[in-house]
């Protein structure tokens, strides 16, 4: 792949951009188990500005994917979860989600240095998913258990190095 990815704010893109990034897919399943990009933007309209980062990943430019942490300021504020990673479907199966996953976790420690563990839920037919967060490390913090979608995975991983 020529031209890098680049992840940044949704603070920071453009209108322009903003607006090809409402405008992305992925498939009616992969909706179900990751939520669509349109409900990714507006869960990051709606959280609290201080508990959650949204993140747009581009490519040349043009955004290709987006994910969302998010930290219960009240209760833990070093318990940061990940939500709805997403490579939008022309751009799939090309490597941009593991890139795009480390490139999150790595603005991650820099935008909130007090995280010190990285959790999610990710459904256990996913297998993509599955593959991009256990080759970056995260392992099941607990057993398999039923979710809404069927059986989940709880994975951790510790930020602290
Ligand atoms: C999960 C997701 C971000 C992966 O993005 P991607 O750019 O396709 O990922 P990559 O190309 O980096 O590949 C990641 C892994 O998925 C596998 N994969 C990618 N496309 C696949 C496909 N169509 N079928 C089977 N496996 C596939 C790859 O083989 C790779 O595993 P490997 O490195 O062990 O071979 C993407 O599938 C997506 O947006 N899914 C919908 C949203 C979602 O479910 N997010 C997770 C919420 S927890």
């Amino acid at each position: 792949m020529s031209r890098v990815l680049v992840v940044k704010t949704l603070n920071e893109i453009t209108a322009a951009q903003f607006a090809a990034l409402r405008a992305l897919k992925v498939s009616e399943h992969q909706e179900v188990l990751g939520k669509s990009f349109l409900e990714s933007i507006t869960d990051w309209e709606d959280a609290p500005k201080d508990e959650v980062l949204g993140l747009c990943f581009l490519l040349g430019g043009e955004p290709v994917g987006l994910t969302l942490f998010k930290r219960p300021m009240k209760s833990l504020p070093q318990v940061v979860s990940i939500h709805g990673l997403k490579i939008a479907t022309p751009w799939q199966g090309q490597g941009l989600g593991h890139l795009a996953f480390r490139l999150a976790v790595d603005h991650l420690i820099n935008a909130w240095p007090e995280a010190a563990i990285l959790k999610l839920a990710v459904d256990a037919e996913n297998a993509s998913a599955l593959a991009m967060y256990r080759a970056f490390g995260m392992t099941d913090s607990g057993p398999v258990f039923e979710g809404p979608n069927g059986s989940e995975h709880r994975m951790e991983i510790s930020l602290t190095r």
